[in-house]
């Protein structure tokens, strides 16, 4: 019966539609919200970008998503065998899309072990270390050390991973997720109620538009594309495990929801705090954001490293199932695209991990002079995936769409289970709207960036 069922060309994976939602959110859900989002969002203007970023959720966001997850289910295949069913010429999209996760799978390492540094910090009882002045900043320009802790963290994926446990991580997070969003809510009220939160959360929740920029609508673009794991074929593939049966519009629309509700609560969390516990010069701390600010906020709290360890702990688990969904999606881009057995994939793939792993971390300490563009190698990594190749992959999934198969090819994937109640805007979104708005963006900060553009 069962060997039956393996060879239907569903080829479901999710017991059901709760299934899906918990792993989508899963791999969603991760350092992108939670360490991404809000330092981005006080570097950029705070209530703006939030308002930009929700924009661009729901109108390009929520169009790539169906998209993807349509052209998975329609074929039943990854990324590049996805795109290749077309048509071989289409096939350079797929192999496009699918270089992506494995630029940002080693750098996302190199942070997931930051995050584990800090677990081991409060578990020890070292919260007060955690605050001194100087900690973080002599920890990433050390050379042994953050290395050690993202080796720590890129076996834990690998290993769950080779042995195919990941079932079960995919069981704890019932359990991890829900207690994540308590401790968000918990940790964001407290920080609330500090001298001086309230003119953070003014700061981020209302817009002030002398603050728009083509860099803060590109940021926010290239975060909405990571966040919600847009354009690199991760959506493909879950999309080709999700059952026929499922409503597809309704799922995907609840994954973007949650995904979007959990950034802003990170928000809610480190950006007020930020101006209660360090002062709003330190808005632009960018990726140190979230290990300088939280630590002082939980200084304050009754049992600073019981609510630390738990709440590094909860990260550790959001960032280890989102970096397992990137290593799943490259160990099955690797075998469809060669043949090539799991293990000889994993192999290759942790040899390029490490590879690309090391200068980004070394890029905070012994070689901080070595610059590309002028950004650190972890930076620039974080810039080409996201603010480069994911708006071209999307721009190309978007015309491959609404010009060449035609948005009726996904609109009969969806009404294979159900109603399309969106389907009228999707194609104006998927041929118009999506496509010019990714080139203007990605050409506007462009020319600005090279000083060709004031806006
Ligand atoms: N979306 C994840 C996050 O926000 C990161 C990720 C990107 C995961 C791509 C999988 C694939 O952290």
């Amino acid at each position: 019966m069962s060997s039956a069922n393996h060879h239907t060309h569903t080829r479901s994976l999710f017991s059901n539609k709760f299934g899906y939602i918990l792993a989508a959110a899963a791999s969603a859900i991760g350092l992108g919200n939670l360490w991404r989002f809000p330092y981005l969002a006080a570097k950029y203007g705070g209530g703006t970008f939030l308002i930009t970023y929700i924009v661009l959720v729901l109108t390009l966001g929520f169009t790539l998503s169906i998209t993807e997850n349509s052209l998975g289910r329609k074929t039943g295949k990854s990324a590049i065998l996805a795109f290749r069913e077309f048509g071989k010429k289409y096939t350079f999209i797929g192999v496009l899309v699918s270089v992506i996760p494995m630029i940002i799978f080693p750098y996302y390492s190199v942070i997931g072990g930051w995050v584990l540094k800090y677990f081991a910090t409060y578990a020890r009882g070292g919260h007060a270390s955690a605050i001194e002045d100087g900690f973080f900043g002599s920890f990433i320009s050390s050379t042994a050390e953050p290395l050690i802790w993202t080796a720590i963290f890129l076996a834990f994926v690998f290993m769950v991973v080779a042995f195919g446990v990941n079932r079960g991580i995919e069981k704890s997070n019932r359990v991890m997720m829900p207690l994540l969003l308590v401790l968000l809510i918990a940790i964001s009220i407290y920080g609330l109620f500090l001298p001086g939160a309230i003119d953070g959360l003014k700061y981020f929740l209302i817009p002030d538009f002398s603050k728009f920029s083509p860099a803060l609508v590109l940021a926010a673009m290239g975060q909405m594309f990571y966040s919600l794991s847009l354009a690199m074929g991760i959506l493909i593939t879950y999309g080709s495990y999700l059952d026929k049966k499922e409503d597809l519009e309704k799922s995907v629309a609840q994954v973007d929801m949650l995904d979007t509700v959990v950034s802003i609560l990170a928000g809610l969390m480190i950006i007020p705090a930020v101006f209660a516990v360090a002062g709003p010069e330190n808005l632009g701390a960018g990726p140190s954001l979230m290990f300088i600010t939280l630590p002082k906020v939980f200084n304050h709290m009754g049992a600073p490293d019981l609510v630390g360890s738990a709440f590094f702990l909860l990260v550790f688990f959001a960032a280890a199932t989102s970096a397992i969904s990137l290593l799943e999606t490259i160990v099955s881009i690797f075998c469809d695209a060669t043949k090539m057995s799991r293990k000889k994939a994993l192999a290759i793939i942790a040899c390029i991990s490490v590879a690309l792993a090391v200068p980004s971390s070394l890029g905070y300490g012994i070689w901080a002079n070595f610059k590309i563009l002028g950004m650190q190698v972890l930076d620039f990594m974080d810039f080409i995936s996201n603010s480069l190749l994911m708006p071209i992959a999307a721009f190309l999934t978007c015309v491959f769409v609404g010009w060449i198969i035609g948005a009726k090819a996904i609109h009969d994937e969806i009404t294979l289970s159900s109603r399309f109640k969106t389907q009228k805007t999707y194609r104006i979104m998927v041929k118009y709207v999506a496509p010019i708005l990714v080139l203007l963006i990605l050409a506007s900060s462009m020319l600005s960036a090279f000083g060709l553009l004031s806006l």
